[in-house]
């Protein structure tokens, strides 16, 4: 499950043209259209890593570059069966390509897909199921998703029909909204900080669930780690506690350290860190961004919460 990095840092020059110039009403063809595209391929690709669920991935976990966003990736739950991601590309059959920006907006941060998306296939709810992270996306922004929709639509169409899931019907609950604790301490970087702690994912994968049937995060253990993750050939990899606790968190790490780990998979006695944490993906966020993660970490609550030792990862 080794992700790939993505060549972000060709476009690290137009992203602060297009974070100044977020006209969101542009046509294509403007310069202003450029910059929202420039803009929605670094949430896309750096930010969120839709890629990274939404694409086929090799024996080595890597994608596979010409289904990327085509879908077909399996998210297995045991006995209950498994859910695939879908095809995000611009075809018109498999993919968004008849799809209108609200409906696709409406999808990212709802997880309500329009009716018209069923005709001809085999699926029959309109909910989807919460693997795909719309309760963290209701975060995102109306101008942020007005640029990943402008980069959706750059998306070359992939004719590839991913398999019908093979969950029961009542494994597809509606999850509410979910609200990021606010900084302990306010600045304009800690907040965005926990913008980016919502649509980066850090929440999802660093915050263990509530027993089910409850659901969402289990937010007395907010980015206390723990969630596990089943990764071949490693086995099972539990997330970092992430908090400021000294004992069992990263109370004790310098930024630099924090930094090291966020960009360069290296934990602070130098361990490589395991997947699925993207630091690949990581490593093209902007030095801004970065510092406005390290003002949030400082700023949430400290949890003690001991997470089991993982394997080697080479
Ligand atoms: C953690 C994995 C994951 C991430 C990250 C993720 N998705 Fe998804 N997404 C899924 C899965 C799984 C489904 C299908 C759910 C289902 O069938 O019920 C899905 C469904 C969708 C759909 C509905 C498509 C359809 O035909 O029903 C859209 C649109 C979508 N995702 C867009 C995105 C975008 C854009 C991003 C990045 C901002 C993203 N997703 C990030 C897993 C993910
Ligand atoms: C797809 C899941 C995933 C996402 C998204 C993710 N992480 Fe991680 N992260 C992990 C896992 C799993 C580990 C533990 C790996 C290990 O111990 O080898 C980890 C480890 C870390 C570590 C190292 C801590 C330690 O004690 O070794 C830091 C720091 C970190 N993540 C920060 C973040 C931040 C900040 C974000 C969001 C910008 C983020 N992560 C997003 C899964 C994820």
């Amino acid at each position: 499950m080794k992700r790939s990095f993505i060549g972000a840092f060709l476009f690290l020059g137009l992203i602060s043209a297009a974070l100044i110039a977020c006209n969101n009403s542009s046509s294509p063809g403007t310069q202003a259209y450029v910059a929202n595209v420039a803009h929605g391929k670094y949430l896309v690709d750096t930010v969120t890593g839709c890629a990274d669920c939404h694409s086929l991935m090799d024996a080595r976990g890597n994608v596979v570059d010409s289904l990327r966003f085509a879908g077909g990736q399996r998210f297995g739950f045991g006995p209950l069966g498994a859910v695939y991601s879908r095809n995000i590309t611009q075809d018109s059959a498999d993919g968004l390509g008849t799809w209108t920006d609200a409906e696709i907006i409406t999808a990212i941060r709802t997880g309500i897909i329009p009716a018209h998306a069923l005709n001809g296939t085999t699926r029959t709810d309109t909910v989807l199921f919460s693997v795909m992270p719309y309760a963290l996306f209701s975060n995102y922004s109306d101008n942020d998703m007005a640029d990943i929709v402008a980069y959706l639509r750059t998306i070359k169409p992939v004719r590839y029909s991913p398999p019908a899931d093979t969950l029961p019907p009542a494994a597809r609950v509606k999850v509410p909204p979910q609200v990021l604790p606010a900084p302990t301490v306010a600045s304009a970087a800690a907040t965005r900080g926990q913008y980016l702690a919502a649509v980066g994912l850090c929440a999802d994968c660093h915050t263990q669930r509530m027993a089910p049937p409850a659901q969402g995060f289990d937010m007395t253990k907010f980015l206390a780690g723990g969630f596990s993750f089943d990764v071949p050939p490693f086995g099972t990899i539990y997330s970092a506690n992430i908090t400021p606790d000294s004992a069992t968190g990263i109370g004790t790490w310098t930024d630099a350290q924090i930094q090291t780990a966020l960009q360069q998979g290296k934990d602070n006695k130098g361990q490589s860190i395991c997947p699925p944490m993207p630091w690949q993906r990581f490593a093209g966020l902007e030095s801004s961004d970065v510092q406005a993660l390290f003002a949030y970490l400082h700023n949430v609550p400290a949890i003690s919460n001991q997470v089991p030792a993982n394997p080697n990862c080479p």
